[in-house]
């Protein structure tokens, strides 16, 4: 019998899964300041080498720097266990999450603002979602892209990369974030707190995304109040 990748990962979060709660910024998600330059030439490139992602390639499909090339029994319970997720809501097992672009470090100003983190070990791809796509609710896991780095190590950092407009939904908990301008980043407690996208607008809706180990200068962007970032 199979089971939900959801319930499972519940398990060993701390999040509250009260949906009566109004989650807060700072809470569960936390946005620390904003890049500001322009990288709208870089990103019309970026946005027209994409691919869609599904749950079923997602792990050979991230650029990890360990990734997955051996499909096992393992894999293919997780991947059905994340498939779940989504014919328990009536939902098609294979719909498409985002597009993705993971040759992200060919792009100067996106290479830069990856740097500006001081990660180690980070990889980095842009989501570029389009009308109708959804990534539905979640827990994170980062095991496969890191499998030897003890969790509380790891950070994922979201650039968004263009302003919001309506219809984009970006859901941390029971907090919608919205209204984000172009180049304003974000953490978020990714063991603990579900969450999702959606996009219902006629414009995709571009992130970057970039996950690794934290270093004295993460954690000191981390620990400072809202910034801006010249790159
Ligand atoms: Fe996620």
């Amino acid at each position: 019998m199979n089971s939900s990748y959801y319930d499972k990962l519940k398990q060993t979060s701390q999040y509250h899964f009260d949906n009566t709660l109004r989650d807060q910024p700072g809470e569960w998600f936390t946005v620390h300041g904003k890049f500001q330059g322009n990288w709208q030439q870089e990103l019309q490139q970026l946005k027209t080498d994409t691919k869609p992602l599904t749950w079923r390639n997602i792990s050979s499909s991230l650029g990890h720097k360990t990734p997955q090339t051996q499909w096992t029994p393992e894999r293919e319970a997780r991947v059905q266990s994340q498939e779940l997720d989504i014919t328990r809501g009536g939902g098609d097992p294979e719909m498409e999450l985002t597009d993705v672009n993971i040759e992200v470090n060919r792009y100067p100003v996106f290479s830069s603002m990856i740097e500006s983190f001081g990660l180690e070990l980070a990889h980095a791809r842009v989501h570029v979602q389009r009308t109708g796509q959804v990534f539905n609710m979640h827990i994170d896991t980062y095991k496969t892209g890191f499998p030897d780095v003890p969790e509380d190590q790891l950070i994922r950092i979201t650039v968004m990369l263009e302003d919001w407009v309506p219809g984009q939904f970006y859901c941390y908990g029971t907090h919608n974030y919205s209204h984000w301008s172009a180049g304003e980043f974000h953490s978020f407690r990714w063991k603990d707190v579900p969450h999702g996208t959606a996009n219902a607008s006629s414009v995709p809706r571009t992130s970057l995304i970039v996950t690794g180990i934290k270093t004295e200068k993460t954690i000191d962007i981390l620990n400072t109040p809202y910034t801006f970032y010249k790159v």
